[in-house]
């Protein structure tokens, strides 16, 4: 049996399309992408997850107002209706709280474009061009508790090019999150022991 991954998204989805499409390619890829979550109603990725054939539903946040674990317990209640195995953040844009990081810690990885520790946060293109840095690039970690702080699965890193501006480097990085996604979800689904977390009690 395959581990059943959940991706979470709050916008565009290409990662998520990645991960759905590496996991389709080769009948051998150890995992199946079986549900995809949004914080945001109107998130581009739910449209497009539904267009693949994939279950996709809003767990919209503004209803729980500043009760962030609320919100994270109606998320985590669906995980374990669907049988989640194993969360991949994919541009998931709101911070956990010690709540859901806790119930899927070990099973919960997320994507982040750039090479952590450098640049943990938003802006990260901008900041690597007005950093000077000759190499920037995208890492998957285990996620903590800490912003962009967990273990690190994986990184691949790209050249900062002269004449490079966010849009074009941040379209470098971001071919380069469509191929390491995949790969460090694949690694991390041969090792996970089976099932997942059960409800909490
Ligand atoms: C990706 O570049 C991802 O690395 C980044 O958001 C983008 C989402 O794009 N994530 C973060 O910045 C998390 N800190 P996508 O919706 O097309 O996958």
């Amino acid at each position: 049996m395959k581990p059943r991954v959940a991706v979470l998204c709050s916008g565009r989805g290409s990662n998520m399309q990645a991960l759905v499409r590496a996991a389709r390619a080769a009948a051998d890829y150890p995992a199946e992408i079986v549900l995809v979550l949004s914080d945001k109603a109107d998130a581009p990725a739910l449209g497009i997850a539904r267009e693949m054939g994939l279950r996709a539903e809003a767990v919209p946040a503004k209803p729980f107002g500043k009760d962030r674990a609320a919100h994270e317990r109606a998320l985590d209640a669906r995980l374990i209706e669907e049988r989640i195995d194993i969360v991949c953040l994919a541009g998931y844009m709101r911070l956990l709280t010690p709540y859901l990081v806790g119930r899927w810690a070990g099973r919960m990885l997320n994507i982040h474009p750039s090479l952590l520790p450098k640049f943990p946060g938003l802006d990260t293109h901008a900041r690597a061009l007005a950093a000077s840095e000759a190499r920037h690039g995208c890492t998957v970690h285990l996620v903590t508790e800490g912003m962009d702080e967990g273990p690190i699965l994986g990184q691949a890193e790209v050249p900062v090019l002269p004449g490079d501006t966010e849009e074009t480097l941040s379209a470098r990085v971001l071919e380069q999150e469509h191929r390491l996604y995949p790969a460090m979800l694949a690694q991390l689904a041969q090792k996970i022991s089976l099932p997942g977390p059960a409800s909490p009690s």
